[in-house]
């Protein structure tokens, strides 16, 4: 469902990523893993129409996105959930959760509810009137997540969700990424620096160093490759 062919992305003359193809087939759980520096920001914010590339493309379901004005992008079924959540701190969790909705302005209603997300983060629903600055990091990520999902995604782009979290929290959040992946069968893109939880969740995985893809191949594969164990499992 997701084609990217021979990306490159520059910040004005600095490259930050050269030659990458990716595919993501539907209903699967695609993991960029990577070093700080690598340049997962910077591809998933790509795919997400924030950046633009200098070269190569990106097709959903058949579709170039260049063609697509970067504020329709997520009206094709693409969302983010972005590095460091990104929410309206100064907003109720309610409003925060809104806001995904606006992307639909005028479009057919999609699977996804308010009341599906409050039962997928039942704390949200105690929460709804609270300000999403005075959450914990991890109601701030559901409120990201819930977020994304009212757009109604097809592709879900999920950038480092478990950044920053306790082990227990991360934990929650990786199950409810996969109920978003089996029970509704969203598309997932997710970039990690928690490699186990990465490959567990995988049906394929990307390595990238440097702004290329350095190595690929579902998760058994890699959990036994001895660069990856020790640059990544610490093993
Ligand atoms: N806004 C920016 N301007 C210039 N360089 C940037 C910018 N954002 C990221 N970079 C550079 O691009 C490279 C990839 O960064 P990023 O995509 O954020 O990596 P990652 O998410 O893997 O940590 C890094 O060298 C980073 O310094
Ligand atoms: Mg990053």
């Amino acid at each position: 469902m997701l084609q990217v062919e021979q990306l490159a992305v520059s910040y004005g003359e600095a490259i930050a990523l050269e030659g990458i193809s990716i595919t993501a087939e539907a209903g699967s759980v695609v993991s960029i893993i990577g070093a700080n520096g690598a340049g997962k920001t910077t591809l998933v914010n790509t795919i997400a129409g924030i950046l633009r590339p200098r070269a190569g493309r990106i097709l959903l379901e058949g579709r170039d996105l260049a063609t697509v004005p970067p504020h329709r992008i997520s009206a094709q079924g693409v969302a983010i959930v972005p590095e460091g959540r990104r929410l309206f701190s100064k907003l109720s969790v309610l409003d925060n959760l809104l806001m995904g909705t606006y992307a639909r302005r005028g479009q057919a209603p999609g699977p996804f509810t308010l009341e599906w997300i409050l039962e997928l983060f039942p704390v949200l629903g105690e929460r709804r009137k609270q300000l999403a600055g005075t959450l914990s990091g991890g109601e701030q990520q559901m409120v990201a997540i819930g977020r994304a999902l009212l757009a109604q995604p097809k592709l879900l782009l999920l950038d480092e969700p478990s950044l920053g979290l306790a082990p227990i929290v991360v934990a929650s959040i990786f199950d409810v990424i996969r109920r978003i992946n089996r029970e509704a069968g969203v598309t997932i893109l997710l970039v990690e620096q928690n490699v186990p939880r990465a490959l567990e969740l995988a049906t394929k995985v990307y390595v990238l160093s440097n702004g290329r893809i350095v190595q690929e191949g579902r998760p058994e594969e890699l959990a036994q490759d001895d660069r990856i164990r020790q640059a990544y499992l610490g093993q």
